[in-house]
């Protein structure tokens, strides 16, 4: 456990490459993954889940090279109560400076059934698979699957064992998202009395959202002891989500009168990681959304917007500086030179390499040239796009005409490259964008179908960039795509390609069974 220094210290667990992937349609790539691994461990995440190694190849890969790159945070992998997956979880988690391996068996009487274990067969198993993981880690965390359902007497026997066995760390998930606030608080009160070595490790909490109370419930878990707080960027997750890293770190920030406790997590990156987040995952944050939404510092009524002219403090409890949000203004014109806008996107927390910079001054310029004023969420929408665009180079949109109006039929002239080759081809359609993505699927054959496509106004103005998002199924598989542009078919388009660009990437991935939730 903490030494007594450090009882009001709570450790933030970061498992969006992990639990926020496994939301349907937000598989991410390999960069993609290592961009956020990177910012989170900058911003000050102790501990980072990288992913689940034995699930395949790609998150094999995915969690050694987070572990490779990571400075400060522990990097943990995920791993089922078998010899198997924990030394496959090991081999991945081994190249970092502080590696962690996550184990875990769903313990309520649903998932005993599932496994096929009885009680005593449950304890036997997993005394043999932590002590397994502890010989080739000292940082081990364990959990039972499902605790908020377990009967309380046979969880307070299933935690002893896995302490006994050499858990370091352990994590009490409602994984249905089915307690409240009282009970969350009354499990961990209840592990802290009851279970013989409790007193010599860390006990988390792992919330989900399904009832709306994973925030309430991780907050409550701390407050009975708990000092590791497990939670997600924008609260991405399986279902509703997991509890939200934002929303925890700042209700510990704003509210520390009545919970005196600390987190390490340096609360301006908030913002640009719930971006990057969104971008790469595809999801956009809610416009209500606490925190990070983009209502969450706007005032609409009158009495509200006099108010915080006055004194911002009148309606506001953060500022919105403190999440890192510049207030949004007019910033760049055509004549801007890569100087300004390298200044303007450090501002608004984007630290571009040079080849990510020249990139974004192309785009931006190009912008500058349609647009007759430039905002600061432009600029936000031109460097997401430049990530999602570098994600997958499988295909990559060359060149589109479209002919459309009221005489038709409406016609799209595409050329694609497609695994390094320019194809072409013309389609009609029912509309612009039906013609275009027809073009798309003569070219690159495949049979997901379109699930969601959305718009969204970046700014005011009808000369305002269009963020579009797409959403594709196939065989079960989910994966989304997003892309900006002032034309909407061409964003469109881009967003359509993006989407199948994951697809290709899940196509590779399969998820092991035994993992129901
Ligand atoms: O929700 C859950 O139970 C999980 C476990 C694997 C910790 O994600
Ligand atoms: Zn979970």
């Amino acid at each position: 456990m903490t030494s007594a220094a450090e009882q009001d210290r709570v450790l933030i667990f970061d498992t969006t490459l992990r639990d926020g992937e496994q939301s349907p349609g937000a598989t991410m790539t390999q960069s993609e993954k290592l961009e956020i691994a990177q910012l989170l461990d900058e911003m000050g995440v102790d501990i980072i889940e990288a992913g689940f190694p034995i699930a395949s190849e790609g998150d094999f890969e995915a969690v050694a090279a987070v572990a490779r790159l990571a400075e400060r945070a522990v990097i943990c992998g995920l791993a089922r109560a078998n010899l198997a997956d924990i030394d496959r979880c090991w081999e991945a988690v081994r190249h970092a400076r502080r590696p962690r391996i996550h184990t875990f068996i769903g313990t309520s009487p649903l998932h005993r059934e599932i496994t096929r274990l009885d009680p005593e067969g449950m304890l036997a198993q997993i005394h043999r698979t932590v002590s397994h993981a502890r010989n080739l880690c000292d940082n081990i965390q364990w959990s039972p699957m499902d605790a908020t359902r377990t009967e309380r007497d046979y969880l307070c026997r299933v935690v002893e064992a896995a302490i006994r066995a050499g858990a370091t760390t352990i994590n009490v998930p409602d994984t249905v998202g089915y307690t409240v606030p009282r009970e969350s608080a009354a499990i961990i009160a209840m592990l802290r009395e009851r279970v013989p070595g409790a007193g010599d490790v860390v006990f988390a909490t792992h919330c989900h959202n399904d009832l709306g109370m994973a925030t309430a419930n991780a907050l409550a878990a701390v407050d009975a002891g708990a000092r590791q707080i497990e939670c997600t960027i924008n609260g991405l997750g399986e279902r509703a989500g997991n509890t939200a890293l934002e929303e925890v770190v700042m209700a510990l920030k704003v509210r520390n009168d009545l919970m005196p406790y600390r987190t390490g997590v340096d609360a301006t990156r908030i913002m640009k990681a719930s971006r990057l987040v969104a971008t790469v995952s595809g999801f956009p944050v809610q416009f209500n959304k606490a925190i990070v939404g983009k209502n969450a510092f706007a005032h609409e009524s009158g009495i509200h917007q006099d108010g915080v002219l006055k004194n911002a403090a009148t309606f506001e409890i953060m500022r919105p500086e403190d999440i890192g949000l510049a207030a949004t203004n007019l910033v760049m014109g055509k004549h801007s030179g890569r100087a300004a806008l390298r200044a303007k996107l450090r501002e608004l927390g984007y630290e571009l390499a040079d080849n990510q910079l020249n990139d974004v001054f192309v785009r931006f310029k190009s912008l500058a040239d349609r647009k007759k004023e430039v905002y600061d969420d432009d600029l936000v929408a031109l460097v997401q796009d430049s990530v999602v665009q570098g994600a997958g180079e499988h295909l990559l949109l060359r060149r589109l005409r479209v002919v459309c109006g009221t005489e038709g039929p409406q016609t799209a002239e595409l050329t694609l490259r497609v695994a390094g080759e320019d194809r072409q081809v013309t389609a009609t359609g029912d509309g612009p964008v039906d013609a275009t993505f027809r073009a798309v699927k003569m070219l690159f054959p495949h049979a997901a179908r379109l699930q969601l496509y959305q718009v969204h106004a970046v700014t005011e103005g009808t000369d305002a960039q269009a963020t579009v998002s797409v959403r594709l199924e196939e065989e079960g598989k989910i994966v989304t795509g997003q892309a900006a542009d002032t034309d909407t078919v061409v964003a469109s388009a881009k967003a359509y390609l993006a989407a199948l660009n994951n697809l290709i990437v899940r196509r590779a991935k399969t998820r092991p069974e035994g993992f129901a939730v």
